[in-house]
């Protein structure tokens, strides 16, 4: 369902859904450094990078940073959904934005130093097809990042659902995770490494964590009891001081490699030598 097109179209369709499961995790966020700080010093690009991000959201990832973003670096913002390429044209850090899917990208062959899929992969329905394209796209020695969770990523949170709707639990069945991410990411890139980013939420206030649970998949069955879902997680925080929620989530690094010209290129793109 998480790459269903129609389902994703319509979550992502306009920001406030994700807005507000970043919002959760910025203020109830455990670990000692933000997850946008610890993530942009894992950027090791030239001074005068060509960055592309796909599936950009808010644009979150440069606002978050816009301090530390070398004025030198031409950064291309991307994401299918109008809505969110708009929000992150009001944020003004992208040299240039395009709406497009990251199955299909309108760029020139090896023109970037940098591609980026932040949380973005598992919503993609032919994955090896992207990241086909982002190979197409990247220079030969440019890098690829990747942010995604791992399978028990806020399991703590999907139980605390289930015990309220009185059901079993169901987790999301992500396509790409910490576990099986490296084994996918090896056919496009060459030497892929894993990095954790080691957190937790404590989520001490009622209405951050509704929104969350509003903003997901099964938004339409929550908001029909929106009230008792509300009056559950008070209660629950009343007791416990507070939910306390394991994450896991992370990011993969490759290189791209391969000659101009010598990679299967996909449906569409002619070969060029
Ligand atoms: C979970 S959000 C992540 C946003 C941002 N990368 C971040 O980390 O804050 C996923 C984003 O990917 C976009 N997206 C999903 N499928 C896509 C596709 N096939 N091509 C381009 N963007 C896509 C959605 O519109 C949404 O903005």
């Amino acid at each position: 369902m998480l790459n269903d097109p129609a389902y994703v179209r319509e979550q992502y369709r306009a920001s406030n859904n994700l807005t507000a499961r970043i919002a959760l995790h910025e203020r109830f966020s455990t670990a000692p450094r933000d997850w946008f700080d610890w993530y942009f010093d894992r950027l090791d690009l030239p001074m005068n990078a060509r960055v592309l991000e796909v599936g950009c959201g808010v644009g979150e990832l440069w606002k978050h940073n816009r301090a530390r973003i070398p004025a030198t670096w031409q950064i291309t913002l991307t994401d299918f959904s109008f809505g969110m390429i708009e929000q992150s044209r009001a944020a003004n850090i992208a040299t240039r934005l395009a709406q497009c899917d990251a199955q299909n990208l309108p760029f020139e062959f090896e023109c970037f130093d940098a591609v980026i899929a932040n949380h973005m992969l598992y919503h993609v329905p032919d994955i090896a097809r992207a990241l086909a394209q982002f190979k197409r796209v990247l220079r030969r020695g440019g890098k690829f990042y990747a942010a995604t969770n791992g399978a028990t990523h806020m399991r703590e949170y999907f139980q605390l659902i289930a015990e309220f709707r009185a059901t079993e639990p169901t987790f999301p069945q992500l396509t790409f995770t910490l576990e099986n991410g490296a084994a996918q990411l090896a056919h496009a890139f060459a030497d892929v490494r894993r990095f954790d980013f080691d957190d937790a939420l404590s989520v001490t206030e009622t209405e951050p964590l509704v929104a969350y649970a509003l903003s997901g998949a099964i938004s339409k069955a929550l908001s029909e009891r929106a009230d008792a879902l509300r009056d559950f997680i008070a209660a629950r925080i009343a007791r416990d001081g507070a939910i306390r929620i394991k994450k896991s989530s992370g990011l993969f690094v490759g290189a791209q490699v391969a000659r101009r010209g010598v990679e299967r290129l996909p449906h569409g793109f002619s070969k060029v030598t």
